[in-house]
């Protein structure tokens, strides 16, 4: 099921290191937003509920937490330790840059959020939104985020929906369009590093029923499972996608899973 262990981390991290700079302004304006809103279309926390109103005396992880907004975000709700693991030092700059410029105590890793420098059972909460949820194999990162997480503890994350990546030119073209371009059962890895447009890094997704097997094998519970829908239509691509596609088809997916 998995490739040699390593290969997509290190690509990974290369590209994240080389394009750091583009997410900057992005991080800076989720960290001064109070109320979260998640994905590539904005939608807020009310209606994708990846945060509980308070995390008071929790203590959390965001795995692949970029410029660590939804850590900020967990913070201010409460969290008491807050721990955020990355691949790129570049992103990891702009973290913690950010942190320092708003006062708020995060506890940074530069390391692979499929392998976590933490003990067993030493949180309650973990959070990807992009992060492990898409760059990590999920056959690696779930069951890890299972071991970090004391029995009751959550796992939510954001990511690309499968049938966004089916309906992806093989070449990497974009917009993602309306042909099935690849199987939908065989979904695991996905090598964007070739792609004509937008040269990417190596990304993952299931199928739906590969997801529900993964949690069942790992021992997760799943409480709730979204599509989040692009409010709006229009042609301008975003992350391959346009808002009208986006707009009749689910372009992301939402889990809510549980360690019992
Ligand atoms: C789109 S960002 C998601 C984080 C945050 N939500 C954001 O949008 O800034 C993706 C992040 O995943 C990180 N990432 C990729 N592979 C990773 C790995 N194996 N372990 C930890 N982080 C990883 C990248 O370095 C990048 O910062």
């Amino acid at each position: 099921m998995t490739e040699q262990s390593g290969e997509h981390v290190a690509v990974n991290r290369d590209h994240w290191d080389d394009n750091a700079h583009e997410w900057v302004a992005s991080g800076e304006r989720n960290w001064a937003r109070e109320a979260p809103v998640w994905g590539i279309w904005g939608i807020d926390n009310g209606e994708v509920p990846l945060l509980p109103d308070d995390l008071t005396g929790l203590d959390v992880v965001e795995l692949g937490c970029g410029t660590v907004y939804g850590s900020a975000w967990m913070a201010r709700r409460g969290a008491r330790r807050v721990v955020g693991i990355d691949n790129s030092a570049g992103q990891l700059a702009t973290a913690t840059r950010l942190a320092q410029q708003h006062g708020i105590e995060l506890e940074l890793i530069h390391g692979d959020a499929e392998a976590v420098p933490l003990p067993d059972g030493s949180v309650d909460f973990a959070l990807s939104e992009y992060g492990a949820a898409i760059w990590c194999d999920p056959y690696r990162w779930v069951p890890e985020a299972f071991r970090l997480l004391r029995p009751g503890g959550r796992l939510v994350f954001l990511g690309t929906h499968p049938l966004a990546h089916v309906t992806a030119p093989m070449d990497g073209s974009v917009p993602i369009d309306t042909t099935l371009h690849r199987g939908w059962f065989d979904l695991h890895r996905l090598d964007w590093t070739d792609a004509v447009d937008e040269p990417g890094g190596i990304e993952f997704c299931l199928p739906t029923a590969g997801w529900m097997a993964l949690f069942r094998d790992v021992g997760f519970v799943v409480e709730d499972y979204r599509e989040p829908r692009c409010p709006a239509t229009g042609d301008e691509v975003t992350f391959a996608i346009t808002p009208t596609w986006a707009n009749r088809w689910p372009s992301e997916q939402a889990w809510w899973v549980r360690r019992p």
